[in-house]
C-alpha cells in the first residue's frame, strides 16, 4: 500500500501544489487581476455569477467537511496524511470561491444570508448523503462518495466553467484551473485507495452502489435547477454581447442553449462515473431522472 500511495505524500503535495502551480497566486489567480466589469454592472449576469459561485462554496464546504471527517476513520497512516493535504486544498477552495463572492460585491456581513438564499436545495441533499456516511465513520463509502462521486462531478463542472470563462475572464479561469489540478489529485487518490479496500470488503458494494445512485439523482436535479434558472444566455443575446465559442468535449458551448449544456454536462459526468466505478469493480446504478 505504501507504494501506490507514495505519490500522495505531503512532500509531493508541497512541491506540486503550493510550490508549484499555486506559486505567486493570490486567491488562486495572478495578483491584481479583477473580475470582468460586465459581471458587476449587469444585474442579470451579476446575480447569475453570484448564484453559480454560491454552489461552488456549498460544494467545497461539503468537501471540506468530508475530507477532514474521514481522517480519523482512515485505516492507514498514508491515507490520513493525504486527507490532511486534501483538507487544506478543500479549505482553500472554500476560501477562493468565498473571495470571489466578495470580489463580485457581496458584503462580508451578507455572506451567510447570500449562501442561504442561493444554495441549491438538491445540492444540499447531495452533500447530505455523503456527510451521513462520513458521520458514521464509514471510510470506504465516504471516499467513494467524496473522491469519486462529488469530485468526479466537480471536475467536469469546473472544466465546463473553465471552458466558458477562459476566453473572457482570466482571473476566474485561473482560479478554476488550480482547483481542477487539485481535484485531479483527489480523484486519483480515491481510485488508488478504494480499489484495494473494496477487494478486501466486497460485501460493502451494494450499499455503496445505492449511495452513488442517490447522489447521482440529486446531482442531476442540481444540474436541472442550475441550467433551468440561468438567464445568462438570454441576457448576453439581449445586450448583443457575442458568446465565446468555447469547446467542451468536442461541442461548441457558445452555440448551445442551457438545456443542451445541461444534457452534455450530465452525460459527461455519468460517463466518467461509469468508467471510474467500473475500474473499482462497482456497478454504476442509473438514478431516476428528476
Ligand atoms: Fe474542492
Ligand atoms: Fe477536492
Amino acid at each position: 500500500m505504501a507504494d501506490f500511495l507514495s505519490g500522495y505524500s505531503i512532500q509531493n503535495w508541497l512541491e506540486s501544489c503550493p510550490q508549484g502551480y499555486l506559486e505567486g497566486t493570490v486567491y488562486g489567480h495572478k495578483p491584481g487581476e479583477q473580475e470582468i466589469e460586465l459581471l458587476k454592472t449587469n444585474p442579470v449576469l451579476h446575480e447569475d455569477a453570484i448564484r453559480t459561485t454560491v454552489q461552488l462554496v456549498v460544494g467545497e464546504r461539503a468537501a471540506l467537511a468530508a475530507s477532514s471527517g474521514l481522517i480519523n476513520s482512515a485505516p492507514d497512516e498514508a491515507s490520513k496524511r493525504f486527507l490532511a493535504t486534501q483538507t487544506l486544498d478543500e479549505a482553500r477552495h472554500v476560501e477562493i470561491f468565498t473571495q470571489r463572492l466578495y470580489d463580485l460585491g457581496v458584503r462580508k456581513e451578507d455572506l451567510e444570508s447570500t449562501i442561504a438564499r442561493f444554495a441549491n436545495p438538491n445540492l444540499v441533499k447531495f452533500a447530505g448523503v455523503l456527510l451521513e456516511k462520513v458521520d458514521k465513520k464509514d471510510f470506504v463509502a465516504g471516499v467513494v462518495g467524496q473522491n469519486i462521486v462529488l469530485e468526479g462531478m466537480a471536475f467536469s463542472v469546473f472544466e465546463m466553467m473553465y471552458a466558458l470563462n477562459e476566453p473572457m475572464n482570466p482571473k476566474f479561469a485561473q482560479t478554476l484551473s488550480g482547483t481542477i489540478a487539485d481535484e485531479r489529485r483527489h480523484v486519483g487518490f480515491g481510485e488508488n485507495r478504494i480499489g484495494s479496500l473494496l477487494k478486501e470488503h466486497p460485501e460493502r458494494k451494494p450499499d455503496i452502489e445505492k449511495m452513488q445512485k442517490d447522489m447521482s439523482y440529486f446531482m442531476l436535479a442540481t444540474f436541472a435547477d442550475a441550467f433551468g434558472e440561468t438567464r445568462a444566455v438570454d441576457e448576453l443575446e439581449r445586450i448583443g454581447q457575442e458568446r465565446s465559442h468555447a469547446q467542451f468535449h468536442g461541442a461548441d458551448l457558445g452555440a448551445m442553449d442551457p438545456k443542451e449544456m445541461e444534457d452534455l454536462l450530465a452525460a459527461t459526468v455519468l460517463k466518467e462515473f461509469k468508467t471510474r466505478l467500473g475500474r473499482l469493480g462497482l456497478q454504476y446504478q442509473t438514478p431516476a431522472r428528476p
